[in-house]
């Protein structure tokens, strides 16, 4: 008797070991363990034992029952969940993995782009790390400029030709302007948007880089009514129909006459102020189509460039443009 529930014991051990899926162990369970599996009708036969034999008969008995339980136990924990994938109830709604979405710039920079290829603008793209020539000469911004001094701007090393003067990050995507009229005849429509570098002290409206979108149209009869046109359209489209935008006397070097846009929207003021400068804008000063060859006595054109995260902080109303970078997921998730 004793004997023979060893050898189940073993049997049934070696039988365990083969099982290779949670099906076949399930099938092992019924075979030897469930109410009448082979396990329970052997120990069944312990009471049928001489009296005397009944004490050791127990022992043995409880040492193969445990032996055979533990190794079930073990062998189910390889089964489990974690191992197939599947839930114990596979009834239960499925686990939802969250979205990612596009950041905030992405986003307010693509849509930017929408409002603008609508209106027949092409997308343009110039180097990051550019030449003083472009950045600055090209753009008819003087060497005494203070935008050129070694505090507002990161300068790299000397380029080869000394007519194009330093390598350097680029304070502005106006570079494009340059770029694009040296390789392209008008008509001209295009919008660049790209990032920008400034040595500026980190604060809540002051990064070290930005992003800018630059336009640039030239044409034959292109006038200040388009340019003020185009973008009360754009500020509109993109801000509301309630959005009001006013053109303020400024002065940037390649530009000439020169406007900050100020823009308010019913009932909406940052820092008690209604009125906000968002965009630098002009017509296309004589002295750069000279530079890049094209005939000014033939050809007008008109030139903006504005903020992105600037755009994006007034839409959704952020404070803090390190907010946008510092990769929160629980502020990106707003958006
Ligand atoms: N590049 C200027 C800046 O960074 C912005 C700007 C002003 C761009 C006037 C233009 C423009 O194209 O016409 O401050």
């Amino acid at each position: 008797m004793m004997e023979s529930l060893v050898i189940l014991k073993e049997e049934a051990l070696a039988e365990l070991a083969g099982v290779a899926d949670a099906a076949a162990l399930e099938a092992w369970r019924i075979k030897y363990l469930s109410r009448q599996g082979l396990l329970p009708a052997a120990l069944e036969k312990i009471k049928d034992l001489p009296k005397e034999q009944r004490p050791e008969a127990g022992k043995i008995s409880n040492q193969v029952k445990q032996a055979v339980q533990v190794a079930f136990d073990l062998k189910k924990e390889t089964f489990s969940g974690a191992t197939t994938g599947l839930p114990d109830d596979p009834t239960l709604p499925g686990r939802i993995l969250p979205l990612a979405s596009r950041h905030v710039v992405s986003r307010t920079i693509d849509d930017i782009v929408a409002i603008f290829r609508r209106m027949g603008f092409a997308l343009a793209t110039g180097p990051e790390i550019e030449t003083e020539f472009y950045n600055f000469d090209a753009l008819n911004t003087p060497a005494d400029h203070p935008a050129r001094n070694e505090q507002d701007t990161f300068y790299v090393d000397q380029a080869a030709d000394p007519r194009q003067g330093r390598h350097l990050l680029r304070t502005q995507t106006s570079t494009v302007q340059i770029r694009t009229m040296e390789n392209q005849k008008p008509p001209i429509r295009i919008l660049a948007p790209g990032r920008c570098y400034r040595r500026d002290e980190i604060d809540a409206t002051h990064g070290v880089f930005f992003n800018q979108i630059e336009g640039l149209v030239v044409d034959e009869g292109i006038t200040l009514a388009d340019l003020k046109g185009t973008m009360e359209y754009f500020f509109k489209e993109f801000m509301g129909a309630d959005t009001r935008v006013r053109f303020r006397p400024h002065f940037f070097p390649f530009t000439e006459p020169s406007f900050e846009i100020d823009m308010a929207r019913q009932g909406a003021t940052v820092k008690g102020r209604e009125w906000l400068e968002i965009c630098g804008c002009g017509m296309v000063d004589p002295a750069v189509f000279q530079t890049v060859g094209v005939d000014a006595e033939r050809y007008n054109g008109f030139a903006f460039g504005m903020g992105v995260e600037r755009m994006a902080m007034i839409r959704h109303g952020i404070p803090d443009l390190r907010l946008l970078y510092e990769n929160d997921i629980r502020f990106l998730r707003q958006f």
